[in-house]
């Protein structure tokens, strides 16, 4: 029996087509993902009713996972840009830099927001430089929570120094009050819950809402309007109950980078986190409490992918609750 050979039949020409076009949407996502989406930053904004009767309006800037390396002078670009909206308050939710080389660059790139009011948390990669291992260890269970190897330590004191010296709240593992838009804000946080280091502050002592949500139209002692707010790097359930049950009316996190990798219609694949995935990033409610998780501005440099999946940096406005 004779005939053509399989590859110059029409089914062969055919599948070597598809082979061929595969390849190329492959190609093209992999460029997309790696080289393009991961320098499109946008401002997300949204407006939470948190706030308690007679305070102002609160413009927050949530910035998150910066995970700045050496270079990356797009994103030094937004960073700066950023603070031309002169937010009332600055929450940084952590890992900020790839490397140790990148804090004075980090530093010079927040330098206008730092003169903003602000507060923040350390994520792990404040404490580790970015380590180099398969791209797809991100979707994968960390080795530091095996056990396993650590990257190499950063010098954290020289960023969060320069930070708490600009006048910003170091909210690891410890509490904090800022006076803003006639109300006293205070806040609650805790270092990197993903490396088991939070260890939640003990009451300050103005518990009169510790065990319930703050109601609306609560007044401090003082006489002003309060808001209690929780802040954390990665958003886990057990840091997400303790906070409400400390009595937060509103909750910042990063950390899941709004899984770096999305599907239209399906949404993140991931949150590296026990929360779900649909809440990889934006406002969902635990508890009756709204959560805010930034999809963040970065990730570890060596599989930096993102796929309809900006990275961002959100402008939530408060405003009082309605009554
Ligand atoms: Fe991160």
């Amino acid at each position: 029996m004779t005939g053509l050979p399989l590859s110059r039949s029409p089914l062969g020409i055919a599948a070597t087509a598809v082979g061929a076009a595969g390849f190329a949407v492959a190609a093209g996502a992999h460029v997309w993902a790696r080289h393009i989406e991961p320098n499109l930053f946008e401002v997300r904004e949204l407006s939470l009713p948190v706030l308690p009767t007679g305070a102002g309006r609160l413009r927050v800037l949530h910035i998150s996972d910066i995970h700045l390396a050496v270079g990356q002078e797009r994103k030094i670009e937004f960073l700066r840009y950023l603070a031309t909206m002169k937010p009332d308050l600055v929450v940084n939710t952590g890992d900020n830099v790839s490397s140790a080389a990148a804090i004075p660059v980090l530093l010079d790139a927040l330098g206008p927001l730092l003169e903003r009011p602000g507060v923040f948390v350390n994520g792990s990669n404040d404490k580790y430089a970015a380590g180099k291992r398969n791209v797809f260890r991100y979707f994968l269970p960390d080795p530091r929570e095996e056990g396993g190897p650590k990257d190499p330590p950063l010098p954290t004191e020289q960023m969060t120094d320069a930070f708490t010296a600009a006048g910003w709240l170091d909210l690891n593992n410890a509490r904090g009050t800022l006076q803003m838009s006639g109300c006293d804000v205070d806040f609650v946080g805790v270092d990197d819950p993903h490396l088991d280091h939070d260890e939640f502050p003990a009451p300050d002592g103005r518990g009169d809402s510790v065990g319930q949500p703050s109601p609306a139209g609560d007044v401090a002692a003082q006489g002003r309007p309060r808001l209690r707010v929780g802040v954390m790097h990665a958003p886990y359930q057990r840091v997400i109950r303790e906070m409400v049950e400390d009595g937060s009316d509103v909750l910042f996190a990063g950390h899941t980078h709004g899984g770096q990798l999305a599907l239209p219609w399906f949404g993140a694949l991931v949150t590296n986190c026990d929360l779900h995935r649909s809440q990889a990033k934006g406002v969902s409610m635990h508890h009756g409490v709204p959560l805010h998780v930034s999809g963040g501005l970065g990730a570890n440099p060596f599989y930096n992918m993102r796929m309809f999946n900006r990275p961002e940096a959100t402008l939530l406005t408060l405003k009082q609750r309605r009554a």
